[in-house]
């Protein structure tokens, strides 16, 4: 059993964790949505000979890096580990070394200072994440959560509802983006650096395929956009930003397309939100706003730090879990086990799809 919180959820301070990947984080965050201090460790140049995530370098950099990163961001933020009021820590879905290593700490953390622990699935933490810049995001709203091992279209009812109305039957468009750079030698993390040279490129020189545009089944599929893209570098016949262009614009068509199809089946609701690292993605959200605009919904999407991995969102997860649980928290048990694969809606149907990234 967990400890029971001992102040008034409204006016927490949580401590963060986040080492589901490549990035180790930490942030204090309370729940009138003040960031008091955070940290972000990237593993990038760890990984980057590898052209993706090694996992047992993650693992063992997570390792090294969590304790003293804690230390920093409370003396950061002027405050000793008594001032904390829960123990937030990401504890799926990922890569199970990685977040191994920050559950366990916090669940040490938890267990010393005898605070509740908060088990946090890393994707509420990017689905929540809007809410956090943003005040006045109410639910219901439609979220396109478009990550390195995600895409999904859910409807988020409330914290902990979430209903899950489209995924990708094969990659992540993250997964596309990075596979595209990998390709034409960009370097890893991928999606920064095409979105760089798109800006270059003409985005109708190349013509790539839309896959499941306009089907009638409502997922995503990248794998036969990122096939095209090797094949047309192999050709010789575009120059890369054409290509970078040409990719870009036609995995954001697909988005457009899926997100009108699920607009489609669904009461419109009030407002479109976008978030996961490919969010952060300037074109990708220009086209969105369009989307929303078009069709009279508001469009939010957090600022670009919120929204690839960061542990400011995994702390206003739990900030928001407190919220909805009331004033005395039991916190969840600290036998709570890491898992690789943990999805947002249980109920939703399999599909064969992206999971964790490696
Ligand atoms: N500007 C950008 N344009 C396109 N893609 C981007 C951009 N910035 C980051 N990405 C992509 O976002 C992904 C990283 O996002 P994030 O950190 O949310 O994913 P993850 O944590 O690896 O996966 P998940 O959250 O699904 O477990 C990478 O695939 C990266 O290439
Ligand atoms: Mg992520």
């Amino acid at each position: 059993m967990g400890s029971q919180a001992r102040i008034s959820a409204g006016k927490a301070i949580v401590l963060g964790i986040e080492s589901s990947c490549d990035e180790t984080a930490v942030a204090l965050v309370t729940s009138e949505r003040v960031v008091l201090a955070e940290r972000i460790a990237s593993q990038e140049a760890e990984h980057a000979p590898y052209g993706g995530v090694v996992p047992e370098i993650a693992a063992r950099a997570h390792a090294e890096r969590l304790a003293p990163m804690i230390d920093a961001v409370l003396e950061d933020a002027g405050i000793g580990l008594e001032a904390v009021d829960a123990i937030a820590a990401t504890a799926g879905p990922g890569l199970i070394g990685g977040v191994m290593v920050g559950l366990v700490s916090a669940k040490a953390l938890a267990m010393a200072s005898d605070t509740p622990l908060l088990a946090i699935n890393h994707l509420e933490g990017h689905a929540l994440s809007p809410r956090l810049a943003d005040e006045a995001l109410a639910f219901p709203y439609l979220l396109l959560l478009v990550s390195g091992g995600h895409c999904q279209i859910l409807l988020v009812e409330g914290v902990g509802e979430y209903r899950r109305l489209a995924t990708t039957i094969d990659d992540a468009l993250g997964e596309a983006f990075d596979k595209t750079a990998k390709i034409m030698g960009l370097g890893y993390p991928g999606g920064p650096a095409v979105e760089r040279l798109a800006s270059k490129g003409d985005a109708v020189a190349v013509p790539l395929p839309r896959p499941l545009k306009g089907s009638r089944e409502p997922h995503f599929s990248f794998a036969g956009l990122k096939s095209a893209v090797l094949r047309a570098y192999e050709s010789g016949e575009h120059a890369d930003a054409d290509l970078a262009a040409s990719f870009q614009r036609a995995a954001i068509d697909c988005l457009v397309d899926r997100l009108d199809h699920a607009l489609e089946r669904i009461s419109t609701p009030p407002a479109l939100v976008a978030a996961g690292g490919v969010a952060a993605n300037l074109s990708v959200r220009r086209a969105l706003e369009a989307l929303a605009e078009r069709r009279g919904m508001r469009f939010c999407a957090p600022p670009l730090k919120l929204c690839t991995d960061n542990a400011a969102m995994i702390a206003w997860a739990g900030c928001e879990r407190l919220a909805k649980s009331g004033e005395l928290f039991e916190g969840d048990p600290l036998d709570f086990r890491a898992r690789p694969r943990w999805p947002l809606d249980p109920e939703a149907e399999a599909v064969r799809g992206a999971g964790v990234k490696a």
